[in-house]
């Protein structure tokens, strides 16, 4: 019989063979349980550069517990370049620059402990910070040793004042640092993708920067900044080497700030979704509209974001004025995301069969329509049992669609 043949067979099979012929399992280095979906936090940069103090983080923290933020899933608070006194003190420590942090950086960990939240900090691989102020290099153990015994829980390490330094190398010697200080910390890789960092990222953090600096605008560019259409043609392509414990970091949140039109907020949230990029909020949120809130906030959309499956969306269409974004998510559903990029208003008129994701292992599906919190309907792919779907389409703005497999 096959079942007893296979028995005695695996009984006579020395261990060592049965080792070496056990299907690889695709585990990281790195796989330590961190990060498996994106994070999700706020960080300082964005809105107010090296202008922080523990006041600005109380009362963010204040804030995104009054506003929904932290029960939404914003759960690191992150204070970027400018935390740090201009020079490390006589020992050598890296310390928080006294007036701003007059209780310094355990006191208000604690403090961000006890609200619920987890403690960021950012710091540079290089001499010094991009904001001129004291780097981590040839100071890397010691440093996390130090942010381990402050309660960091999540560090974002940039690459300014490197030299020529070799960009795997000194990440791993940073990450081998955080390892050794023995506290769990999400180790965020902030290089801009100079060198690639996807393809040598994952065993080392848990995120990579893939561009230079977001800045808040819908297509702009500037020297080491970019409008966040620009970053997202730049995350094509990029979507395999995604995935639990390991993402793509197409930079933070612009959404709220003053460069982007409501439709350009919604827009990006939108595709950073999509993209399954971690979300970190970059705006004031003690003073944001009850529509930015809105948009930071909605669960269906962070969902997609944070969907166990953990990959990230692709390109599936490209054309002059529009493209579709498609998102793979558990249980067979998809999420789709049809951006209008043209300065006009979009007529669209969907056949729903031209979605070839949906043809496969399911045929019938539900269609909600996310931003509009609408169920459109029934759809069956395979009987074209359907009507042609007809919407407008704002200039910059997206339609969201989310397709659930039915019996
Ligand atoms: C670099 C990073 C930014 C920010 C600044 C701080 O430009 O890419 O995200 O951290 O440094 O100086």
């Amino acid at each position: 019989m096959k079942t007893s043949f296979t028995k005695k067979l695996s009984f006579y099979i020395p261990m060592s063979i049965i080792i070496l012929f056990m299907p690889s399992i695709n585990l990281s280095a790195l796989d330590d349980g961190l990060a498996r979906t994106p994070p999700m936090g706020w960080n300082s940069w964005n809105t107010f550069g090296t202008n922080i103090d523990e006041k600005l983080i109380k009362e963010t923290i204040e804030a995104m517990i009054k506003n929904g933020m932290r029960d939404a899933g914003y759960k690191y608070i992150v204070l970027d370049d400018g935390w740090e006194a201009k020079e490390r003190d006589k020992n050598g420590q890296i310390i928080p620059e006294p007036k701003r942090f007059p209780n310094g950086m355990k006191a208000l960990g604690d403090y961000i402990h006890s609200k619920g939240f987890k403690f960021g900090i950012h710091n540079d691989a290089g001499t010094r910070t991009c904001a001129d102020f004291p780097g981590g290099r040839g100071h890397e153990y010691e440093d996390a040793r130090t942010y381990a015994s402050w309660g960091v829980d999540y560090i974002k390490y940039d690459w300014c004042n490197t030299g020529k330094a070799n960009a795997e190398e000194t990440f791993k010697t940073m990450g081998a640092a955080l390892k050794a200080a023995g506290r769990p910390i999400v180790f965020s890789i902030c290089e801009w993708g100079t060198n690639k960092p996807w393809e040598w990222g994952k065993d080392i953090g848990h995120l990579w920067r893939t561009t230079g600096d977001i800045i808040d605008c819908y297509n702009c560019q500037a020297v080491y900044s970019l409008g966040w259409k620009h970053i997202l043609e730049a995350q094509v392509g990029l979507e395999k080497y995604a995935g639990p414990g390991h993402w793509n970091d197409p930079d933070m949140l612009e959404v709220g700030n003053k460069g982007l039109t409501l439709a350009e907020s919604r827009s990006h949230f939108t595709l950073w979704c999509i993209l399954a990029a971690p979300l970190m909020a970059g705006n004031d949120v003690r003073n944001m509209s009850d529509e930015i809130r809105d948009i930071l906030t909605n669960k269906e959309v962070i969902a997609i974001d944070q969907d166990v499956l953990g990959k990230q969306g692709y390109r599936m269409m490209d054309h002059p004025g529009k493209e579709i974004w498609v998102k793979e998510l558990s249980n067979g559903a998809w999420a789709v995301c049809f951006h209008n990029t043209d300065d006009v208003t979009l007529e669209m008129k969907i056949t729903w069969d031209h979605l070839w994701i949906l043809k496969g292992k399911h045929n019938k599906y539900k269609v909600r329509d996310i931003w509009n919190k609408e169920d459109i309907g029934i759809i069956d792919i395979q009987k074209q049992d359907y009507e042609d779907f007809k919407c407008e389409i704002a200039p910059h703005d997206v339609l969201l669609l989310k397709f659930t497999p039915i019996k």
